[in-house]
């Protein structure tokens, strides 16, 4: 059934937020608002970590590389979602929107496979102290994080390949407020997308569940440890440490249940858009919130960075 004649379509249009005209103006301050803290919060953490040597261990490695992930994810999509709540003009270029796909699942993935390797960082500090510093090398460190890089980048790229394979030329209304993937799928009703939604069930399926596995055994592993030691004072500087890890896994994984595994009602695209705000914007804005807040280590390092300053001045 396919036409000789088709045109393709160069460019495409974000239906953004469904947000009523009268209201635009309060999300767009709100939204901006809430990119600007996060750019902020996760800035000071890189820079803090970066600044006070107390806090090169891996953990904080670690962390440093979890705000940066959280600083590039929300950036792929905020910037241009604010551009167009002020623009009519909400296209988006074939290979931006491309482009923008990529990314976002680049650093969605890295943003899953950083919290697996926090995670089994704590379960070795807990675990196995004794051995901590040997099995924790700084050669370790970068392998793992190199690892989560090459996975999260093989993933993206095979999903914008197969993608990219595709002709767009039924529709280009983008019923969302970024390049989604499965927002870019519904513009198709051919029968050759089903090697894409095949994928996105197996590859997306592989990325979260695996990872969800690891993360949830470490903290067993962790809390059952926990269990033998009687200091109250030692169980409550492990939750302190491990509660901000749980927060963070939580709210990510929560929302990603919420998403895939609730019975969708008749306005999912309503719902997926919800959800995908909290994933790309409100994540990442709590993250730096959720581990200085509740960690004295970062809380002095402000101090003392604040404190140089001033006399420095
Ligand atoms: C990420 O982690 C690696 C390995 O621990 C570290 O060398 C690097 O400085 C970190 N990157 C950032 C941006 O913090």
């Amino acid at each position: 059934m396919k036409k000789n004649n088709q045109t393709l379509f160069s460019q495409f249009l974000l239906l953004g937020l469904p947000i009523p005209a009268e209201h635009q103006e309060l999300f767009f301050a709100l939204f901006l608002s809430m990119y600007l803290t996060t750019i902020l919060g996760n800035l000071i953490i890189i820079i803090l970590i970066r600044l006070d040597s107390h806090l090169h261990t891996p953990m904080y490695l670690f962390l440093s590389n979890l705000s940066f992930s959280d600083l590039c994810f929300s950036s792929v999509t905020m910037p241009k979602l604010l551009q167009n709540m002020q623009s009519q003009d909400t296209s988006i270029t074939y290979a931006g929107c491309l482009t923008q796909m990529y990314f976002f699942d680049l650093f969605g993935g890295l943003e899953i496979f950083l919290l697996v390797v926090m995670a089994y960082d704590r379960y070795v500090a807990i675990c196995l102290p004794l051995h901590y510093t040997s099995i924790m090398s700084l050669k370790l460190c970068l392998c793992l994080v190199l690892l989560s890089w090459v996975i999260s980048m093989l993933n993206s790229m095979l999903h914008t390949l197969l993608l990219a394979r595709l002709s767009f030329c039924e529709d280009n209304m983008i019923r969302h407020f970024f390049c989604d993937m499965s927002a870019l799928l519904k513009l198709l009703s051919s029968s050759n997308i089903h090697i894409n939604e095949l994928m996105i069930l197996v590859l997306g399926g592989l990325t979260m569940v695996i990872p969800f596995l690891l993360i949830v055994v470490s903290y067993v592993q962790i809390v059952s440890s926990i269990l033998n030691i009687s200091s109250a004072r030692v169980i409550q500087k492990i939750f302190s440490t491990c509660g901000s890890h749980l927060s963070v896994f939580s709210l990510f994984y929560g929302t990603i249940f919420g998403l895939y595994l609730c019975p969708s009602a008749n306005n999912s695209t309503v719902k997926e858009i919800v959800m995908a705000m909290m994933c790309t914007v409100v994540t990442p804005m709590l993250n730096p919130f959720i581990y200085s807040l509740r960690n004295r280590n970062m809380k002095e390092a402000l101090i003392s960075v604040l404190f140089k300053k001033k006399i420095s001045l």
